[in-house]
């Protein structure tokens, strides 16, 4: 099977603070992989290593061939990416900065690519509104939008689900599943174990900068486990040594 993504023990920290200690892992092509972990536990440092944000101390890592060190531009230009709380900028319309994105990524077709979205994520009534002034779901919407409207083959995103609405929460679950099948990958991270245990194949659990565990969902359901359950026992148990 096609690797989509590596990591050879990735290690970063930032002063005294080891928020990624040594971590290896890899995610086949056409796989949803969720990378699992308490708070501070480095998901978000992880996803900054391997989109080119931040260097790592050491360790290596390739994405979609290429590395992530040597060309981080060369690795941000090829996937799709929603960093941890990022918004998108205050002075431009939600279709200003959709235009503003395709005319970076050189994505043809725009307007029909971003009125499906707009249909899609039911925000076309916020088309023309500033992005200071959208509802926080909503600059989520918009920053979902940016990340897949050039179907990227690999995208990374840093909780996926937060601040949608229930019913919007469903129709990103969904599409996101659907979106692997077309043999395209996606790598997210998230708290919502019961959403991780649904729809990704493979995950890891991440603690304290440590990789506790790494391999394919099935593995645990066909012993009759759990995720969510299987996370809490590990990372307890990790927390009472
Ligand atoms: N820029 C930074 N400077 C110093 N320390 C940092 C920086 N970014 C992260 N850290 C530290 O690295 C560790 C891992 O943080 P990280 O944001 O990767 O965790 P996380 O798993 O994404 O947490 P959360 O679930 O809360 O989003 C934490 O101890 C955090 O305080
Ligand atoms: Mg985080």
């Amino acid at each position: 099977m096609a690797v989509a993504l590596e990591a050879k023990n990735l290690t970063k920290k930032y002063g005294e603070v080891i928020a990624v200690d040594n971590v290896s892992l890899s995610v086949e092509r056409g796989s949803l992989f969720g990378l699992l972990g308490p708070n501070g536990s480095g998901k978000t440092t992880m996803i900054k290593m391997l989109t080119g944000q931040t260097r790592p101390t050491s360790g290596s890592a390739s994405v979609l061939g290429v590395d992530v060190i040597k060309d981080p531009v060369g690795v941000r230009g090829q996937v799709g990416i929603i960093p941890e709380q990022e918004t998108p900028p205050s002075f431009l319309t939600a279709m200003e900065y959709l235009e503003f994105v395709a005319a970076v990524r050189k994505i043809p077709d725009i307007e029909t690519k971003e009125d499906w979205w707009f249909d899609f994520l039911d925000f076309a009534d916020k088309k023309n509104v500033l992005c200071k002034d959208l509802s926080r779901g909503t600059r989520q919407k918009l920053m979902f939008t940016q990340a897949f409207i050039h179907e990227p083959a690999l995208a990374l995103i840093d909780e996926p689900l937060i601040n949608f609405d229930p019913i919007m929460q469903d129709v990103v679950k969904d599409y996101l599943a659907g979106y692997v099948k077309k043999g395209r990958t996606i790598f997210i991270s998230t708290h919502i174990l019961e959403v991780a245990e649904e729809i990704c194949s493979g995950f890891a659990i991440l603690h304290k900068g440590i990789l506790l565990h790494t391999g394919p969902v099935a593995e645990l359901t066909a012993r009759g486990e759990h995720l969510p359950s299987f996370f809490l026992s590990l990372v307890r148990k990790d927390r009472h040594v």
